[in-house]
């Protein structure tokens, strides 16, 4: 992490794994460096984040944990290149993101994203062709590799309105992981589904993650969630979002839940935002 230090408990101070070790060998993919985010209407000027840093490596399953409206949507968003900066900066591989790109891919919570008259290989396809990615056989071989990862192979030709929510989310995941980008962008996407199926998703993504390696930055505000997604947990104050502490989640996974380790560390993130919340009611 960079910038502020980081006020964080002993028992939720990173322990270095082999794979960290490794990984401190080589550029952080993502940076994200002081940054600050503000939304300003003509009658005033709304401080989303406040200088907020860390970095984030290739493979790295990173969680932005924290509560409703700290600042995490539009923290994604800056990383997508769709909000600038008012402070510090955003990097990705070492270059500014100054705009939207193909490298960086999101992800949303609501099931419409999918535009309801493409068929399911179409909405996977249509980035591919738009960006020039590749041309239509390549697209379409591609579309039906990663429908396939997803288990969706055999809803090609269907149209969204015919899935459900929990496929369509499959299907959203298939488009952003068939433009291969640098970094995955999640936000809260499994936020709108009942809880088997939340569950569930959880479950597979992590076995996608398993398989594809790719860079996920993904923004929750369950604490379950973010241990169970998560390898690295960034914890953030309420609004304006800062960084409170980062959290080695790397040991945790859904087997894990209900284990008296993961209720003890769900437990003292709770009270650590807890406490946060309960400081700014008291100033
Ligand atoms: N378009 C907007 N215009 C003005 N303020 C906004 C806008 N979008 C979000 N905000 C404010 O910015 C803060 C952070 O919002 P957001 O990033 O959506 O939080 P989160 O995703 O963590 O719930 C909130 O106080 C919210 O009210
Ligand atoms: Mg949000």
């Amino acid at each position: 992490m960079r910038g502020e230090p980081l006020a964080s408990p002993p028992a939720l101070t990173p322990t270095l794994s082999r794979e960290r070790e490794r990984e401190q060998d080589t550029a952080p993919l993502l940076q994200v460096d002081g940054v600050s985010l503000e939304y300003r209407t003509p009658e005033r000027v709304v401080r989303a984040t406040h200088r907020v840093s860390f970095d984030v490596h290739a493979a790295d399953r990173f969680v932005l944990l924290g509560p409703s409206g700290c600042g995490k949507s539009t923290l994604l968003k800056a990383v997508g290149g769709f909000i600038a900066p008012v402070e510090g900066e955003i990097r990705l591989d070492g270059q500014r993101v100054t705009q939207p790109g193909p490298d960086r891919i999101v992800v949303f919570q609501e099931f419409d994203q999918l535009p309801p008259w493409k068929t399911v290989k179409q909405n996977v396809m249509f980035p591919l062709l738009a960006s020039r990615t590749l041309g239509k056989k390549e697209a379409n071989e591609r579309a039906l590799h990663y429908l396939d990862k997803v288990g969706l192979a055999k809803f090609a030709d269907v149209h969204p309105h015919q899935l459900s929510g929990g496929m369509k989310q499959r299907v959203a995941i298939a488009r952003a992981l068939a433009m291969q980008p640098r970094v995955l962008l999640m936000d809260e996407p499994f936020a709108a589904l009942d809880a088997l199926t939340r569950r569930k998703m959880q479950q597979e993504l992590l076995e996608l993650w398993d398989e594809v390696r790719f860079t996920l930055l993904f923004v929750t505000h369950s604490i379950e969630e973010a241990l169970v997604v998560g390898n690295r947990v960034a914890l953030m104050s309420p609004h304006p979002g800062r960084m409170r502490a980062e959290v080695n989640s790397h040991g945790f996974s859904l087997a894990s839940l209900g284990g008296a380790e993961f209720q003890g560390t769900a437990q003292r993130i709770h009270d650590m935002l807890f406490e946060e919340e309960h400081a700014e009611a008291v100033a």
